[in-house]
């Protein structure tokens, strides 16, 4: 009896008996995420060019964009009405969904060769550190640049410059010197190295 009790505490204290009480409740995580590939395409990956595709982004950072939205602290045209629309769990679970889903690199978009050589080159210098394997990487919670639409990210990089959405110090400070030294032409060689990420 007592062994049973310690195991049941031990669940309990884990979140087991928690999250699958609140599965029975909630609607599952793909029917939510239906409400959202509409525009960000089946799976998560949009067909843009000014909605990003959201497949392969780590859980932790939709959970954390979302909240951006929904407190204002990333600006957005219809994101922040959208997220403040769900619950905690709801949003949980539709970063789960996404998170698990495989990344397509947007399609056909254009890019300048030369312009993207230099790009990778400030990539390396200023942005690999949190955005690796060339801005294809999800794991350090900071989005995938490689492969994202990218009259989106302009358009976000523009915001976070101008101090309109959230951009942690770290990332302002390499912004910043990125922008002294390279200027915007700077930035447009980094979305064309983006770009060029088949
Ligand atoms: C009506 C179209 C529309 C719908 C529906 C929609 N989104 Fe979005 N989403 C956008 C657009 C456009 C942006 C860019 C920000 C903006 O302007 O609002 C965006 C941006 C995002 C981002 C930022 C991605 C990144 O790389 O930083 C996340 C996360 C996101 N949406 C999640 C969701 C989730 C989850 C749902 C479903 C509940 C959803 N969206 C439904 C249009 C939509
Ligand atoms: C110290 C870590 C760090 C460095 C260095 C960094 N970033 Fe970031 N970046 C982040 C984090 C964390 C986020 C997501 C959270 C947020 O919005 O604040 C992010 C978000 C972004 C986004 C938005 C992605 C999306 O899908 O909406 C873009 C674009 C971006 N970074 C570009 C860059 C570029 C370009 C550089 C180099 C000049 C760079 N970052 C350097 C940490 C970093």
């Amino acid at each position: 009896m007592k062994r049973k009790l310690a195991l049941s505490a031990v669940l309990i204290a884990s979140g087991f008996t928690f999250s699958t009480s609140t599965m029975a409740e909630t609607p599952s995580a793909t029917m939510l995420a239906y409400t959202c590939v509409g525009c960000h395409g089946m799976n998560g990956n949009s067909h843009g060019p000014a909605t990003p595709s959201l497949a392969g982004a780590s859980k932790d950072y939709i959970i954390e964009i979302m909240d951006y939205y929904a407190s204002g602290e990333r600006v957005s045209t219809i994101m922040g009405r959208i997220a403040k629309g769900y619950t905690k769990e709801e949003i949980e679970a539709m970063a789960e969904f996404f998170s698990k889903q495989e990344f397509v690199p947007a399609k056909g978009q254009k890019f300048d060769a030369k312009l993207a050589k230099k790009g990778a080159k400030l990539h390396k210098k200023y942005c690999e550190k949190c955005h690796e394997d060339g801005g294809a990487s999800s794991e350090d919670d900071a989005g995938i640049l490689a492969g994202q639409w990218t009259p989106y990210l302009k358009y976000t990089l523009a915001d976070m410059m101008a101090g309109k959405s959230h951009m942690s110090k770290k990332m302002k400070k390499k912004m910043k010197k990125l922008h002294k030294k390279a200027g915007d032409a700077g930035i447009e060689q980094l979305l064309h190295y983006y770009a060029s990420k088949k």
